[in-house]
This record gives C-alpha cells, sequence and structure tokens, in this order.
C-alpha cells in the first residue's frame, strides 16, 4: 500500500502539486489522466523518488520513502517506472539492456540475469530480438523491451507514464496488449496515458488531476461518464466532440479525414456511422462550402453522445445568409441525405459566423 499525503511539487515559479493525499491499494491500476501541463510525469516521478517532493510524505507499506535515511536504491528496485521514450542503453544489446538491472541491484549472477531475461523476453513476445541492439528494432518493440526489463526487478508496483505516446499508430496495440498482461498477473500500476479506451478498460480507479492535485476520483464509470466536477465535465467533453476549423482553401483535408477517423475509433463508433460523418464532412465542406467561399471560414463539430449512441454534426460558416441545404449540387446533396437525417438550417445573429446547419448521423 502507498499513501500520498499533502505531498508538493514546487519547482521555481511553479507548484504543479499542491497537496496531493491518496491511497493507492495492492492491486490496484489507476489510470492518471488530465491536461497537459498539470503534473501527471512529476506526480509519477516524485512517487518512485526520481524527484523529490518539496513537501509531504510517501508512505510506502508502513515506511516513509521521503524520510533521510532512506534507502532509495530498494525504493526503486520495488517501484519500476516505464518511460514514452523508453530510455534502453544504445550500446548494449536487449538482453544486456534486461540483465544490467538485475546483476547492479538484484546482484544476480550474469547467467541467473540471462535466464530470467530470457523468459521475460518470452512474455513481451521477443525472443527472436535478443541479441539486436535498439535501433535495429521497432518502436513498439523497444517500449515491450523497457517493459521486461523493468520487471526484471518483479516490482510491487509498475509507474507507467504515457508508455505509447512516441510509438507510431501501428505499434500501440502491441504495448497495450502487454500491459494488459500486466494487469492480469495483478501488479499493482499507475499509468499516466492518452489512450482513453484503454484509460477506461484497463483500471479500476482514475484520478483526474488538475489544480494541483487528484481533482476528482472515481471508478472508470464515473469519471467517463458522469463527472461530478466542472473541469472534469469539460476534459471528458472535449474527448466525446470534435472540433475543425478550415480557415483556408488549401486546408488539409485528408488529415482532417484521418482526425476523423481517429476520433471514431477513440469513441468506438460503428463503421457505417464513421463513413457517413466522413461522407457528410467532404460533400458538406469539400464540395458544397469550400468553392462558394473566396475565404473559408467554417467550423465543423461533431458529438458523440454514448447514452444515445448518436452523433451530431453541425457546420457553421461565415459569409452572406445562406443554406447550403437549398444547393443546386443535387449529387452532393442526395449524398448528404443518404448519411444524415433531421437536416436543420440556422440563421444566427451571434456570433462571426452566421449559418448553421445541424443534423444527426445515421446509425
Ligand atoms: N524539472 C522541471 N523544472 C521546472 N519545471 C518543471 C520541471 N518538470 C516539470 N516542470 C513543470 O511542471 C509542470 C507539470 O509538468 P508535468 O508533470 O510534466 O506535466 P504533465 O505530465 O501533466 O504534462 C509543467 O508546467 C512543467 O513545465
Ligand atoms: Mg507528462
Amino acid at each position: 500500500m502507498i499513501e500520498l499525503r499533502s505531498l508538493r511539487k514546487e519547482y521555481a515559479g511553479e507548484v504543479p502539486l499542491e497537496d496531493v493525499n491518496a491511497v493507492i491499494n495492492d492491486g490496484d491500476i489507476i489510470s492518471v489522466i488530465g491536461p497537459s501541463g498539470v503534473g501527471k510525469s512529476t506526480l509519477l516521478r516524485c512517487i518512485n523518488m526520481l524527484e523529490r517532493p518539496t513537501s509531504g510524505q510517501i508512505i510506502v507499506n508502513g515506511e516513509d520513502i521521503t524520510a533521510s535515511g532512506c534507502d532509495l536504491k530498494k525504493v526503486r528496485r520495488k517501484m519500476g517506472m516505464v518511460f514514452q521514450s523508453f530510455n534502453l542503453f544504445g550500446h548494449l544489446s536487449v538482453i544486456e539492456n534486461i540483465m544490467l538491472p538485475q546483476i547492479d541491484l538484484l546482484h544476480k549472477s550474469r547467467q541467473d540475469a540471462y535466464d530470467e531475461g530470457m523468459r521475460l523476453l518470452k512474455e513481451v513476445g521477443l525472443t527472436d530480438k535478443a541479441y539486436n541492439y535498439p535501433d535495429e528494432i521497432s518502436g513498439g518493440q523497444k517500449q515491450r523491451v523497457a517493459i521486461a526489463r523493468t520487471l526484471a526487478l518483479d516490482p510491487d508496483v509498475i509507474l507507467l507514464d504515457e508508455p505509447t505516446s512516441a510509438l507510431d499508430p501501428t505499434m500501440v496495440g502491441e504495448v497495450l496488449a502487454v500491459i494488459r498482461k500486466l494487469a492480469r498477473m495483478g501488479k499493482t500500476m499507475m499509468i499516466v496515458t492518452h489512450e482513453m479506451n484503454f484509460a477506461r478498460a484497463i483500471a479500476n480507479r482514475v484520478f483526474y488531476l488538475d489544480e494541483g492535485g487528484i481533482y476528482e476520483e472515481g471508478t472508470p464509470e464515473e469519471i467517463f461518464e458522469h463527472p461530478k466536477k466542472e473541469k472534469t465535465r469539460r476534459f471528458i467533453r472535449k474527448l466525446k466532440a470534435l472540433e475543425l476549423e478550415i480557415m483556408d482553401r488549401a486546408f488539409d483535408f485528408p488529415g482532417a479525414q484521418s482526425e476523423i477517423e481517429e476520433f471514431c475509433n477513440r469513441n468506438r463508433i460503428s463503421h457505417r456511422m464513421t463513413n457517413h460523418i466522413s461522407l457528410v464532412f467532404e460533400e458538406a465542406v469539400w464540395h458544397l462550402l469550400v468553392p462558394e467561399m473566396e475565404r473559408p471560414d467554417i467550423k465543423v463539430e461533431i458529438e458523440y453522445s454514448e447514452e444515445k449512441e448518436a452523433v451530431t454534426f453541425t457546420v457553421l460558416y461565415g459569409g452572406e445568409y445562406y443554406d447550403l441545404t437549398q444547393s443546386e449540387d443535387r449529387l452532393s446533396m442526395s449524398v448528404i441525405k443518404s448519411a444524415a437525417g433531421d437536416i436543420v438550417y440556422e440563421k444566427l445573429t451571434e456570433g462571426t459566423r452566421k449559418n448553421k446547419v445541424k443534423m444527426n448521423i445515421l446509425p
């Protein structure tokens, strides 16, 4: 069990952590979420004393590890850390990377360290990369090696700081699969991640960090479905709504389509609806509006409601009053009508964009 008592961390001119209090039970899997810069990494680094808290206490199984004279090497053996950037030694092979901390910190023989290293490489599916060097393997493989290296010390607690953020999307899955395996082994874990589906599925508790502390905590259901406090609500709402602004004819259209796809994946929106959203975006924005506007001034809001399993698609655009649904482009309009219903045009009197078209994407 780890207890954080009035934990505070100050940097010159900045106090990311003002007052953090929490009890982390054995076997807990905690997802830590929150806007960037709120102190998620700082919290993880403080918990295993890579960073000394300015004040407060961290009690691990009854022992105050912030007390002077505490054996920090012992603390770090019990608390493994996995970083976004892997931190492997480039001049050592994969197996040597995993052997080194066992020899240094656990004083194992080379043979024992090797045997354990090979066993762990098997766990993470990389037996055949044992003699490769880090720059000969992919990012996802590097992160799996880094996880195996952490496991080699048999820690009670594993802290993971955005373990998939530096990876190509194609490699995220293989790393998440290995982390899920750790969870099933019953390791206590704290994970900072932007993979919200994952954060939700793997954890039994979620900490939302803001305003210098744990602003709200709850079960994944509570935090992702029924957040109670204002800032949590806003953060969660943003995850469920995508906003795109098109202010230029040279707008990155394929880039926007891939943002839409990513948004749909994140919210587990069906393929059919995803396809409908892409079609509406392409026809309404790309074929109907952009060619009409010398200087495009368009904002698209795509919002997903899990409760209703519904997606609303809203387009706001500048210029004179113009109802795009009255367009003479029959083809575009018929495509839109095959993908969306309840299409309503509205003249706005407030704000800079005077036109609004809202519709419900068809299931
Ligand atoms: N070593 C440091 N020195 C000074 N300021 C730091 C240091 N590390 C982090 N910070 C600041 O503390 C705040 C929290 O940082 P961080 O914990 O990295 O946030 P997060 O991981 O939530 O994005 C940021 O404003 C950051 O600039
Ligand atoms: Mg961080």
